[in-house]
C-alpha cells in the first residue's frame, strides 16, 4: 500500500474515491460542512434519505457528487461526536479500509485525519491512518487452496489534512505496519512449518534484505556449550533443535551501547510433562508472539533506517513431551549459574528466556526489554486490550508507557516488590520455575529479574494481546508499534 500525504482544496481532488467521516446527528464537522457546501446541500440530502445516520462503523457508498472532482464518496458512520476518541478513530480508519477494499476503487483520498480528536495531532492521525489501513487489509491465505478475492484491491490512500506533516512520519508509520504484518505472519504459521529452524532462516534472510542487520545463530551444541541448562531443559524435549538467534541492527554509532529486545520463541508449547489440556491447545502455536515482535521491530527499524543500535535475541525452542523431555522435579544449571528446579515443565517461557537474558550482558546494553507470551495469568489480570510490563528501573518503565501510549498499544505496570520473590522459593535449588496460583504475572517476572541484575531491564507480558480468539483468531503483531516507538524515543534522545 501507497501512502500520500495531500492538503490540496477539495473540489480539486481528483480521484476514483474520497472518505468523508460523518458523525451522528450535530454534525459540526467542518470537513462535511465544506463539502457538503460544495455540492450545493446535495450531500445533506442524501444522507436525509436515511440509508446512513453516523453510527460508528456505518458505511455508504455515493455516486458522482455534483460540485466535487470524484467520482464516489464513502460515507463512514464516526458515531457521537462528543465521544469520538482514539479507539473510535481507529475502528473508524479500519472500517473504511474494509470498506475500501471490497468496493471497486483501486485508490482514494482519506479525509478522515483532518477529523478533530482531542489531544492528538496530525502526525498520530495519520500514523495512526496508515496502521490501521494497513492492519484491516491484512488477510493470511497462504494455506488456502483458494486465497479470498479481491485481495487488497485498494493500492493507494492518500491522507488528507490541512497540516503538513513532520518529515518521516509517513515512511515510519508504514515501515511500523509492515514490521506488524511481518510479525502476525511468523506467528500466524502453524508450528510444524514455524520451527526454531525456520525462525532462524527468517533472520537469515533479513540480513539478506538489509545491510543493516548482522545474524548470528546459535545451534544446540553452541547452547550447551554454552551452559544454558535452563534453555535446553525445553528444548531437549522436541525433535526440533533449538536456536538462539541474535540479529545486530547497526542504525547508530559504531559505538553507541545498543538495546537489546528478548523474545520468547516457543514455536509450540505442549505444556511439556506437565501437559496441557487439549482445548485450544493450537493458539499455543503463537507462543513465539514475542520473538516475532522483535522480528518484526528490527525489520521496521532497519525499513526506516532508525539511527540507533539495536540487539534482537530469539530464544527459539519448541516445548515437547518426551522420552528426553525435562521432568517435573529436574534440576538445572542456568548460565547464570544459578540453579532451577522445574516444578512444572509448562512454564517454559521463563527457561529459555532467562538465559537468553545472561546471554544479552555481553552486548553491554543500555537497556533490556523482553516480550514474551509468559503468562496465562496475565489474561486474567488485564485481558486483551494491554499488556502487562514490570521491570527493575522506574524510568525505563515510564519510557516504555509512553511509548505504548502514543503508538495506543497501550500498557499497564504491576509491581516486581521483592515480596513475591518469597514464592520462587525451592527446597533444592536456587529458585523453583513457578510461584503457585497467586500472582502468576508478578512471579514469572520475579523470575526473570533474578537473571537481569546487570542492566536496565523491562518485561512485557503480552500473553492477552499478541492473539485474539475466537472466529477472528490471529495474531496482532503486538508489541511492535510499542517497540517502534519506545526505539524512536531512545534515538532522538541520543541525537
Ligand atoms: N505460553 C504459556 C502462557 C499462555 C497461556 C499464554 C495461555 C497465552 C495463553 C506459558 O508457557 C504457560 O504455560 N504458563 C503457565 C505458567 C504456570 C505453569 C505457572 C500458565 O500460565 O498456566
Ligand atoms: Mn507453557
Ligand atoms: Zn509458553
Amino acid at each position: 500500500m501507497q501512502f500520500k500525504s495531500v492538503n490540496s482544496a477539495f473540489d480539486r481532488i481528483k480521484t476514483p474515491c474520497l472518505v468523508v467521516g460523518l458523525f451522528q446527528k450535530a454534525r459540526t464537522d467542518a470537513t462535511f460542512a465544506a463539502l457538503d457546501a460544495l455540492t450545493d446541500g446535495w450531500l445533506a440530502k442524501q444522507i436525509k434519505r436515511g440509508d446512513i445516520d453516523g453510527s460508528k462503523g456505518q458505511t455508504l457508498y455515493l455516486y458522482d457528487p455534483p460540485g466535487l472532482n470524484a467520482e464516489r464518496l464513502l460515507l463512514i458512520g464516526c458515531g457521537d461526536a462528543k465521544s469520538f476518541d482514539e479507539r473510535a478513530y481507529i475502528e473508524v480508519n479500519r472500517g473504511a479500509a474494509r470498506a475500501l477494499n471490497s468496493g471497486g476503487a483501486k485508490q482514494a483520498v482519506s479525509t478522515l485525519p483532518a477529523l478533530e480528536l482531542k489531544q492528538r495531532d496530525a502526525a498520530w492521525k495519520a500514523s495512526q491512518t496508515v496502521l490501521a489501513t494497513e492492519y484491516a487489509l491484512y488477510s493470511f491465505d497462504e494455506f488456502k487452496s483458494e486465497p479470498a478475492n479481491n485481495k487488497s484491491a485498494l493500492k493507494r490512500l492518500d491522507l488528507w489534512q490541512p497540516e503538513a506533516l513532520p518529515k518521516g512520519t509517513l515512511e515510519r508509520a508504514s515501515a511500523t505496519a509492515h514490521g506488524v504484518a511481518f510479525a502476525r505472519d511468523l506467528a500466524n504459521r502453524p508450528g510444524n512449518i514455524c520451527n526454531p529452524s525456520y525462525l532462524a532462516k527468517q533472520a537469515k534472510a533479513l540480513k539478506k534484505r538489509f545491510d543493516s542487520i548482522e545474524v548470528e545463530v546459535l545451534d544446540e551444541a553452541d547452547i550447551e556449550k554454552l551452559g544454558m541448562g535452563a534453555f535446553m531443559a525445553v528444548s531437549r524435549g522436541s525433535e526440533q533443535p533449538g536456536k538462539l538467534i541474535v540479529m545486530h541492527y547497526r542504525g547508530g554509532d559504531k559505538n553507541a551501547k545498543p538495546v537489546a529486545l528478548v523474545g520468547k520463541g516457543i514455536t509450540f508449547d505442549t505444556g511439556g510433562i506437565s501437559l496441557k489440556p487439549g482445548a485450544q491447545m493450537d493458539e499455543m502455536k503463537f507462543d513465539m508472539g514475542g520473538a516475532a515482535s522483535v522480528f518484526g521491530t528490527l525489520a521496521a527499524c532497519a525499513e526506516f533506517e532508525l539511527p540507533l543500535n539495536v540487539v534482537g535475541v530469539v530464544a527459539a525452542a519448541e516445548n515437547m513431551p518426551d522420552g528426553r523431555a525435562s521432568r517435573p522435579g529436574d534440576i538445572v544449571k542456568t548460565l547464570s549459574g544459578q540453579t532451577v528446579e522445574i516444578l512444572n515443565t509448562d512454564a517454559e517461557g521463563r527457561l529459555v528466556l532467562c538465559d537468553a537474558l545472561t546471554y544479552v550482558e555481553r552486548f553491554e546494553p543500555r537497556a533490556v526489554v523482553d516480550m514474551a507470551t509468559l503468562t496465562g495469568a496475565c489474561i486474567i489480570a488485564l485481558g486483551h486490550e494491554v499488556s502487562a510490563v514490570l521491570g527493575n528501573h522506574p524510568p525505563l518503565v515510564e519510557a516504555l508507557k509512553q511509548a505504548g501510549q502514543e503508538s495506543f498499544d497501550r500498557i499497564w505496570e504491576l509491581p516486581l516488590l521483592d515480596e513475591y520473590n518469597e514464592l520462587l522459593k525451592s527446597n533444592f535449588a536456587d529458585m523453583a520455575n513457578i510461584g503457585g496460583r497467586a500472582a502468576g504475572t508478578i512471579t514469572a517476572a520475579s523470575f526473570l529479574s533474578r537473571f537481569a541484575g546487570k542492566f536496565h531491564w523491562a518485561h512485557l507480558d503480552i500473553a492477552g494481546t499478541a492473539w485474539v480468539s475466537g472466529d477472528k483468531k490471529g495474531a496482532t503483531g503486538r508489541p511492535v508499534p510499542l517497540l517502534v516507538e519506545y526505539l524512536a524515543r531512545c534515538a532522538a534522545e541520543s541525537a
